[in-house]
This record gives C-alpha cells, sequence and structure tokens, in this order.
C-alpha cells in the first residue's frame, strides 16, 4: 500500500532532509506534494530523481493525502493543521504549536511509540523539540531500569535548527570576519560566528527561555513521568549540524557508568562511542548525516553518590526532527492505517 504525502516546509532545512530521509528509507509514498509559502511556489525540489512543483500551501486540498509532514513554523502549523486533520490527512507536526495538549500525543519512536494511538483524537501527532528528543533517546533506557530523578543538562546547539537564514548567517559572518568586513547580525541578537549565545526561543518570566522549558515540559510528558525533575540551559553555538547535550543525571537507585554503558550498547537508536582517549568521544562532526544518538563520557559523578554524567550527540536536522516525523509516520501506517 502507498501513501500520498505533502510536506509543508518543503524548502527548508528540514523540509529537504524529510524529502531525502522519505527516500532513503523507501518509505511507500504513492504522490508527493512539496507545499511552501508563496515565496517558493513554483520552484521545484528532487524527489527520488524527480522534479516536483513546489505548491503554495494556500491553495492546496488536504483531502489528496493521507499523511502531512509539516515543519513550517507554529503559526502556519496553528492555520493549516487542523484543515488538513478535518480533511482526512493525519499531520505530523514539527512546530511547539500543538505538542503540550493533553490529547495530541508527543511522540519519540525509542521511548513512547505506543502514545500514536492517540493521533485518533485529532489527527495531529507533535514531534518533539530537538534537544528532548535525542536527550530521551539515550536516558529512556537508564529511567526504565533505575528511575531518573533529575536531569541538569546544558545543550551546544547547532544553527541548523533555527532554519536555512540561520545557516546562512553563521557562514557569512565567517566569511566576512576573515575578509576583514563589516558582520551583520540578524537572526541572532549577537553575533554567532566564533562566540556562543546562552539563549534559545523566547525569555519567560522564570528567567528560562523557552527552549529551556520546553526540555522540562516535554520530558514529562514523553517520559509519562510527572516528577522528574529537568533544570537546562540551551546555548547556542557555531556548529552547523549536530546538537551535542552535556546531561547530568539524578537516579533513584545507583547506577555505575559500567552498566549504564551495557544498557546504552543494546538501546535502540543509541550509539555507544566511549573510549577513554583523545577523539574516543563523539562529535557533531561525527553525528551529522547520522541516525543514531551518539553516547560517550559516560562515568560517575564524583559529587552525587548517584549521579551519572553522559555527552550526547545527535543530528539535531534528522533525528531531532525529519527522521524522528518519518519514524512517527512509518509506526503510523505500519500500525494504525494498513
Ligand atoms: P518558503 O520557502 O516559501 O519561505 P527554514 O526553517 O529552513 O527557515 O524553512 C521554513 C520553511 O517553512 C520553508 O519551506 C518556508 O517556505 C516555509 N514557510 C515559512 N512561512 C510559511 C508560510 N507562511 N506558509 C507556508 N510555508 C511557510
Amino acid at each position: 500500500k502507498k501513501y500520498d504525502v505533502a510536506i509543508l516546509g518543503a524548502t527548508g532545512a528540514v523540509g529537504e532532509a524529510m524529502l531525502s530521509i522519505l527516500e532513503q528509507r523507501n518509505f511507500p509514498v504513492g504522490k508527493l506534494f512539496p507545499l511552501a509559502s508563496s515565496r517558493s511556489a513554483g520552484s521545484t525540489v528532487t524527489f527520488r530523481n524527480q522534479e516536483i512543483t513546489v505548491q503554495d500551501v494556500e491553495d492546496f486540498d488536504f483531502s489528496q493525502v493521507q499523511i502531512g509532514l509539516f515543519s513550517a513554523g507554529s503559526s502556519v502549523s496553528e492555520k493549516y493543521a487542523p484543515i488538513a486533520a478535518a480533511a482526512g490527512c493525519v499531520v505530523i507536526d514539527n512546530t511547539a504549536q500543538f505538542r503540550y495538549e493533553d490529547d495530541i500525543p508527543l511522540v519519540v519512536p525509542e521511548v513512547n511509540p505506543h502514545a500514536i494511538a492517540q493521533y485518533k483524537n485529532r489527527g495531529i501527532i507533535a514531534n518533539p523539540n530537538c534537544s528532548t528528543i535525542q536527550m530521551l533517546v539515550a536516558l529512556k533506557p537508564i529511567h526504565d531500569a533505575v528511575g531518573i530523578e533529575r536531569i541538569n543538562v546544558a545543550t551546544y546547539q547547532a544553527v541548523s535548527g533555527t532554519g536555512k537564514e540561520a545557516i546562512e548567517e553563521l557562514a557569512e559572518q565567517t566569511r566576512a570576519l576573515f575578509n576583514h568586513q563589516e558582520v551583520k547580525t540578524e537572526v541572532y541578537s549577537k553575533r554567532i560566528a566564533f562566540n556562543v549565545l546562552p539563549h534559545i526561543d523566547v525569555f519567560m518570566d522564570n528567567g528560562y527561555t523557552k527552549e529551556e522549558m520546553k526540555m522540562v515540559w516535554e520530558t514529562r510528558k514523553i517520559m509519562e513521568d510527572e516528577t522528574i525533575m529537568v533544570n537546562a540551559t540551551a546555548v547556542r553555538v557555531p556548529v552547523f549540524y549536530g546538537h551535542s547535550e552535556a546531561v547530568h543525571i539524578e537516579t533513584h537507585k545507583k547506577i555505575t557508568a559500567d552498566e549504564a554503558c551495557a544498557l546504552l550498547e543494546k538501546a535502540p537508536g543509541v550509539q555507544v562511542m566511549d573510549r577513554r582517549e583523545p577523539g574516543g568521544y563523539p562529535t557533531a562532526i561525527e553525528a551529522a548525516g547520522q541516525d543514531a544518538t551518539l553516547v560517550g563520557r559516560i562515568r560517575e559523578d564524583i559529587s552525587h553518590p548517584r549521579g551519572l554524567n553522559l555527552w550526547v550527540v545527535s543530528d539535531n536536522v534528522r533525528k531531532g526532527a525529519a527522521l524522528n516525523s518519518v519514524q512517527i509516520a512509518e509506526i503510523l501506517i505500519e500500525t494504525y492505517l494498513a
């Protein structure tokens, strides 16, 4: 059986990855409809060696498709996801628009695939935030084994998470600096080239940024455990692809580094890369373009009797967005739509 698929935001960083991942994983796509705004309607994208014309979402009839992969921003999803769902299209939404609504499932396939069943509520499934996804892929087996009480995390996030304009901004600022030219700052509030910004998404009343609070809210919803405490600092770094995270956890029962390593070795979606020597750890360079979440620097916390440290790296555009959405779509068709 084949499924007709719309990709909303097909010209963006995540949309492009969705096209190539559908192709690489041989997703049973019948007709493919790349959608964007009027700005890029009429341009083309390539799918399975064919040029397909991008259509303006405003004129699109969603009853032509069974699945919609949305990644064009929250306000676009707010408007079009209910329209698509009403037309019978199941929407897998990559924005934050619906993530915190109780009747909308928020899914990481390695963690809570059963939640996909709730797509029936409103015809919408939410894809979590990129930083949350990779962290939970690594922490789920540990939580199942010994229970996680608290997570303290600092992220090192690539500019591709912001979108194409941010990728261009980092490249352009770098080029300008090397050429002793004026550096323009448009996407971020300070220069990102050769700098590190402790600010992702908007500031909230409690002093955290929204990106940080997403990790709190989403961890609890996906792990289905409201008791997990999360303290996050989200930082943008001048890396194009791949988010890194220094994750410090406190567990209910003590777990040794060796035990954690053994659990992670057999965990779905995880690849352990942990030799205690120079270069024996993962970085964004190895993670970029890969499906697996890479984990290294696994060690017991010398400052806490039940503490464990991990370094978690993943391709934010793939596992953090496009791949996770396609994996959700695969379970959806195999388990529910077939
Ligand atoms: P467009 O090319 O028409 O601007 P990125 O995250 O890399 O910035 O990409 C954002 C994606 O979302 C692009 O494909 C962009 O299409 C699309 N998009 C942005 N705003 C809208 C909108 N109002 N309606 C439809 N698509 C939109």
